[in-house]
């Protein structure tokens, strides 16, 4: 897999995200990533790293097997225009990480039979902590695996059916903003108790941390941990029955839900 040439096209926050995390996750070495923008010296300094730098998408993809498409969503449509001459069948595989644009839509800009996987990463994969939800057009078992194995070297990923991507999308995308929305809050809460807003933040991320993994861990579910810590008459239980009286489970679930709607009233 190490000698497996990438290009990245569009070398902004998930582009480099995901060339820094393949290098480091041994999935191909930088000699063989090219990535790509239009303004070089934002990226300029990857080179020393060993990383191929260009502004040329078409020479990229011409030396390259899997196709990583990173830009904005306005920028695709100029942007499979350019490559979509030097793409081959039974050569490439298309990675899209672009929100909200469907394999169908890509497929008819490029007019050829390639695979082409779409991939929702969020945000912790700038250290290799990313949820990422693939599925995929035209591609094998083997190409899915191989993108699967790529992506794995930033995260977790799970392979889904397209018509759930803006739902992953909400969950696992959005899903960070919502979990720092709890931490800050618990944070907020500490702090109240007499900690200081470190010492606070500290514990509830790693209160957070350790929640997390004790579900991956015990492969167990939530009420299953809950029961572990709720004495009866405790306090636990004292203060998780308020925050369900205050609407803390409708409230997430509203959340989502809102959020879900949003994406798919979205105009491209
Ligand atoms: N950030 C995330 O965690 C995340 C998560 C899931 C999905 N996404 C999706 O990933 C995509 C990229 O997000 P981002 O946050 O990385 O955006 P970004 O930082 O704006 O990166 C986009 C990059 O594309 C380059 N670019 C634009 N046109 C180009 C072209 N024709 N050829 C080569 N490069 C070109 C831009 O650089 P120049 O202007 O210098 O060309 C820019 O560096 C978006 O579609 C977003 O929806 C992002």
């Amino acid at each position: 897999m190490a000698e497996t040439k990438i290009a990245i096209l569009g070398g902004g926050n998930l582009g480099v995200a995901i060339a820094l995390g393949a290098a480091k996750g041994n999935v191909s070495s930088p000699k063989n990533i090219s990535i790509t923008r239009r303004h070089l010296s934002k990226i300029e300094h990857l080179k020393k790293n060993g990383f191929k730098v260009t502004t040329e998408n078409i020479e990229a993809v011409t030396s390259s097997r899997i196709i990583i498409l990173c830009v904005q969503p306005k920028q695709l449509q100029g942007l499979l225009q350019e490559i979509a001459p030097s793409l081959k069948k039974g050569k490439h595989i298309l990675v899209s990480t672009i929100t909200g644009i469907s394999t169908e839509e890509i497929s008819s800009h490029i007019n050829k039979e390639i695979p082409i996987v779409r991939a929702m990463p969020n945000t912790a994969i700038a250290i290799g902590s990313s949820m990422t939800c693939i599925c995929s057009k035209n591609a094998n078992e083997k190409q899915l695996k191989e993108i699967q194995t790529l992506f794995n070297a930033l995260g977790t990923t799970l392979v889904i059916e397209e018509r759930l991507m803006k739902a992953a999308t909400v969950l696992a995308a959005s899903g960070i903003a919502f979990f720092m929305r709890y931490i800050r809050a618990a944070t907020q809460g500490g702090i109240q108790l007499g900690f200081d807003s470190e010492e606070s933040q500290l514990i509830a991320v790693e209160t957070a941390k350790g929640a997390a993994s004790l579900l991956l861990g015990n492969h167990s579910h939530p009420e299953i941990e809950i029961d572990k810590v709720t004495t009866p008459e405790g306090c636990t239980i004292a203060g998780l029955n308020e925050m369900e009286h205050q609407g803390l489970s409708s409230a997430l679930i509203k959340g989502i839900i809102t959020s879900f709607e949003k994406i798919n009233s979205i105009k491209k």
